[in-house]
């Protein structure tokens, strides 16, 4: 389905952008993922097979974006998946400072990303960032991270008006299992799964099949595509 189309995953060497880069490489697509540790994404690429390639991007930072599209050059689909160190202390506790940092990887990652990318993307291409649900309700402890989602949200559908023929989309995932199991993240998925309608976290395959939607379909641009098992129901 994807053949001879070249797929980039900005986030790709772990999590959900690692399940996209399987899925769009099993349909025949030409593959790079980024992140910014190149031990990362050797692992994933050693993982992921021969066919991918892996480039170094930190997202934070406005000159690694634009030197890393120049080495890119043109493509058809980007996807970002990002996941900094969120904040997730109460609103009143929380350090400003690492709230910004946060922000300024996640939201304005995602910002740079479609501002240096766009000229590269192919007329019939895409862009696909990640929020989360908590654009959509409030959670306790995490009002930095509903924000940083609801302003990607905002920021896809603002600019898929603009880009126009390319598509610019957002995937908004639930609760969904990336993360290294220990014993706390076992007793919390434990304490999670009953409160959510499939009674169960999501895995990050189920996600990304929401990004290779976006990357086929013609016809969807400003949207968001909710993948969380009913959470917000
Ligand atoms: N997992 C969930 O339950 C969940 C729920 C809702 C929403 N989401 C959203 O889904 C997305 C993916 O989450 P995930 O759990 O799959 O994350 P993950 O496994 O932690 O992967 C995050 C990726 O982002 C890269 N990254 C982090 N900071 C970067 C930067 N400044 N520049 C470039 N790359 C950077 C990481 O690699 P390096 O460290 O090498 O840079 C890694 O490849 C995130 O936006 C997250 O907020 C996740």
């Amino acid at each position: 389905m994807f053949e001879n189309k070249k797929i980039v995953i900005v986030g790709g060497s772990s999590g959900i952008g690692y399940a996209v880069a399987q899925k769009a490489l099993n349909a025949g697509a030409q593959v790079i993922i980024a992140s910014r540790s190149d031990e990362k994404l050797n692992a994933a690429a050693k993982q992921l097979g021969e066919r991918v390639q892996t480039e170094v991007v930190d997202a934070s930072s406005d000159q690694s974006v634009a030197d890393f599209f120049r080495r890119v050059g043109h493509f058809d689909h980007l996807a970002v998946t990002i996941k900094p160190q969120l904040p997730s202390g109460r609103f009143l506790e929380n350090d400003v400072g690492s709230v910004v940092a946060a922000f300024d990887a996640k939201f304005w990652g995602q910002y740079r990303l479609a501002k240096y990318g766009a000229q590269y993307i192919q007329k019939n291409g895409s862009i696909t960032f990640t929020s989360g649900i908590a654009s959509r309700r409030g959670y306790l402890g995490y009002s930095a991270v509903s924000a940083m989602n609801a302003a990607t949200e905002a920021l896809s559908k603002a600019i898929a008006i603009e880009l126009a023929p390319i598509r610019v989309n957002t995937v908004c995932p639930g609760f969904v299992d990336t993360e290294p199991p220990t014993s706390g993240r076992a007793q919390h998925i434990k304490v999670l799964s009953p409160t959510l309608p499939l009674n169960r976290l999501g895995v990050a395959s189920e996600i990304a099949d929401a990004y290779l939607y976006l990357f086929a379909n013609s016809y969807s641009t400003g949207t968001v595509v909710v993948v969380d098992g009913g959470a917000i129901c």
